[in-house]
């Protein structure tokens, strides 16, 4: 591994994500994914990581991402939106890679619909974090960096 994916956080969000802000804010907030951004990227550099912060609406773009973690990353944050629930290929991306991968949802999705209770990326995470709104990120950082710091 290069002494930059030693270093790099790879924050992986999925589908709807780039809507946060205006999206149902009564359920997701109203801080845009370019403040969790800036947000993310200064408490990762404050823990000695650099972030690489990602969008996409689609299901194989996710896929290719979490494969290119297991060279470019030392660990993942992912929150695959709606994929969570649906999505066997996410599973089975992070079951395939070493690298640790934390899940985050900004909601408490065991709050809300029984659709959403299930997740594919649970079983092969880390970690969860949920319910705690875009803090759950920063949550997820310091999760993330604490693990890492430990296997080193
Ligand atoms: C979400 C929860 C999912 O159920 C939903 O489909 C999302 C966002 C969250 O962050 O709370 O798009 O992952």
């Amino acid at each position: 591994m290069s002494e930059t994916a030693h270093k790099t956080l790879f924050i992986l969000n999925g589908p709807n994500l780039n809507l946060l802000g205006t999206r149902e804010p009564e359920t997701y907030g109203n801080t845009t994914l370019a403040e969790i951004e800036e947000d993310t990227a200064a408490k990762a550099e404050a823990l000695g990581f650099n972030s690489d912060f990602r969008q996409t609406n689609l299901e194989g773009t996710l896929v290719d991402w979490i494969q290119e973690a297991e060279k470019s990353a030392a660990g993942v944050i992912i929150n695959a939106a709606a994929y969570t629930h649906t999505s066997v290929a996410i599973h089975d991306a992070i079951a395939a890679i070493s690298k640790p991968v934390i899940e985050v949802h900004l909601s408490n999705i065991f709050a809300r619909e029984a659709y959403r209770h299930h997740s594919y990326v649970s079983d092969v995470a880390a970690g969860v974090i949920c319910g705690f709104g875009a803090h759950g990120y920063m949550l997820a950082i310091d999760a993330l960096a604490s693990m890492l710091r430990g296997q080193s």
